[in-house]
C-alpha cells in the first residue's frame, strides 16, 4: 500500500510538472512572439504602390528640362515607355525583397555610351524622392530604398 501511494505520488508530481511546462509554452507561443521583420516591399505598400511611385517619377523625370533629353525616344513611344516602367517596378519589387524578378539588362549595359553625368544622376534621385514624398513615403523607407540604389551610381555614370 505505501509504495502505491508512493508510485501514486511521484506520477502525480510529474504530471504537474508538465502541465505547468504546457501552461508555460502556451503562454509564450501567442501574441508576444516577435513578429517577423516585415520587408521594405512589404512596408513600401507591394507592387501597386511601388508601380504608382514610379508613374509619378517618370512623369517628372519627362518633365525635368535637365534630363528629360535623355528620355526623348522612350517617352515617344508608349509600349517603349510602358516596358521601361515594367523593367522599374521589377527592379524595385525585387531589391525590395518583393516576389519579382527582374528581367532587364544589367546598369552598366542598360546605360552603356549614354553619357550619363553625376548632374544627371543627382537630378534622377530628386523626380524620385519627390515620387516617394507625393506619396508620403516615410522618411525611414524612403532612405532604405535610396541606400539600396545608391551603390548603382558607379555602373551609370560615365563622366
Ligand atoms: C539609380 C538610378 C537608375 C536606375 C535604378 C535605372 C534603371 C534603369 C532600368 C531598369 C532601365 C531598363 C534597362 C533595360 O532596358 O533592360 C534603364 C534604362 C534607361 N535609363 Fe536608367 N536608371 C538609373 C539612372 C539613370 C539616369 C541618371 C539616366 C539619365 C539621366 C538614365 C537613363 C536611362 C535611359 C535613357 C534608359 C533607356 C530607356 C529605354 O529603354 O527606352 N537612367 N534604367
Amino acid at each position: 500500500m505505501r509504495r502505491i501511494f508512493i508510485a501514486l505520488t511521484i506520477i502525480l508530481a510529474i504530471s504537474q510538472i508538465s502541465f505547468d511546462r504546457a501552461v508555460a509554452y502556451s503562454a509564450n507561443s501567442g501574441a508576444d512572439k516577435p513578429a517577423k521583420a516585415k520587408s521594405l516591399y512589404e512596408r513600401l505598400g507591394g507592387k501597386k504602390a511601388i508601380a504608382a511611385v514610379v508613374d509619378e517619377f517618370v512623369a517628372r523625370v519627362a518633365a525635368d528640362d535637365r534630363i528629360n533629353s535623355f528620355f526623348a525616344d522612350t517617352a515617344s513611344d508608349a509600349k517603349r515607355l510602358a516596358d521601361f516602367k515594367q523593367k522599374l517596378v521589377d527592379q524595385i519589387c525585387q531589391a525590395t525583397g518583393g516576389p519579382c524578378k527582374y528581367k532587364g539588362k544589367d546598369m552598366k549595359s542598360a546605360h552603356a555610351g549614354m553619357g550619363v553625368t553625376e548632374a544627371a544622376f543627382g537630378a534622377l534621385v530628386e523626380d524620385l524622392i519627390a515620387a516617394l514624398d507625393k506619396f508620403k513615403v516615410p522618411e525611414a523607407e524612403k532612405k532604405e530604398l535610396l541606400g539600396l540604389l545608391a551603390p548603382m551610381k558607379g555602373d551609370i555614370v560615365e563622366k
